[in-house]
């Protein structure tokens, strides 16, 4: 029996005819927190999306045993996908409930202690059912993208960048979403550009240079390591 939720291997990507991802290799296990780590444009977002078939693509993507590159996007949700895009991608002119709708994939609604589970994660949006999406703050509108992900109870959550532009407090808020959600057993695959936030959520992390995963290494190592950290990203943490 396979340990892993998500393998994917040799993954490659297009726009157009530039060859974007060119093998990209990484794995998730049930329960964990990967993060995928790397300078702007080395193909994270790509890489999200190539997984969730939103993008031309070629290699293997196995989730839960399933191989899942050769499906049109519309199916993946549906094996217990959930995507957080970079950005958001919230519905402003939906109301928050609405928009939470708009993340059940197989069902017309979801059942009450599911509903009450999601609001004790995320009160916020308990509170803010009939506002409108593009009324949120950028925190709340975070957490909305994240509670639509989840509402579907996917095994596997993808996450571009959910810390970007939001203020430390915030931040921090998200930050222990993303560990409630995990403690529930799902596994996730952590965008990030904020090493702090990824260091202090992942397990392990991943390097992208240009098209490819250079590195994997045990956060603990990272943690314990900074130059490495500056090795591949070229900041200091
Ligand atoms: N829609 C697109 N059309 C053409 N090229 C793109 C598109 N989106 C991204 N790229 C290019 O693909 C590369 C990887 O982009 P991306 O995956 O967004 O990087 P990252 O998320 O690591 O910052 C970059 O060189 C970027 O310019
Ligand atoms: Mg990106």
């Amino acid at each position: 029996m396979p340990t892993e939720l998500l393998t994917v291997r040799d993954l490659h990507a297009y726009y157009g005819k530039s060859h974007v991802l060119q093998g990209v290799s990484l794995t998730v296990r049930p329960g964990e927190v990967v993060g995928l780590l790397g300078r702007n444009g080395v193909g994270k977002t790509t890489t999200l999306k190539a997984i969730m078939g939103l993008i031309t693509r070629r290699g293997q993507v196995v989730f839960k045993s399933q191989e899942v590159s050769v499906l049109p996007a519309h199916q993946i949700p549906r094996l217990g996908i959930g995507y957080v895009p970079q950005g958001r991608h919230i519905f402003p002119e939906f109301t928050v409930w609405e928009n939470l709708m708009v993340g059940l994939v197989t069902e017309k609604t979801a059942p009450p202690e599911r509903l009450a589970a999601i609001f004790r994660n995320f009160p916020v949006l308990g509170e803010r059912l009939k506002q409108l999406g593009g009324t949120l703050s950028g925190g709340e509108q975070q957490m909305l993208a994240i509670a639509r992900a989840a509402i579907s109870q996917p095994a596997l959550i993808l996450m571009d960048e959910p810390s970007e532009g939001l203020s430390p407090l915030t931040r921090g808020i998200v930050l222990e979403r993303i560990k409630t959600i995990q403690a529930s057993g799902v596994g996730i695959l952590l965008v990030e550009q904020n090493v702090k936030l990824a260091l202090a959520t992942c397990q392990r992390v991943y390097f992208m240079e240009k098209g490819v995963v250079r590195q994997e290494v045990e956060a603990a190592e990272l943690r314990r390591d900074k130059e490495l950290v500056a090795r591949y990203l070229g900041v200091e943490v």
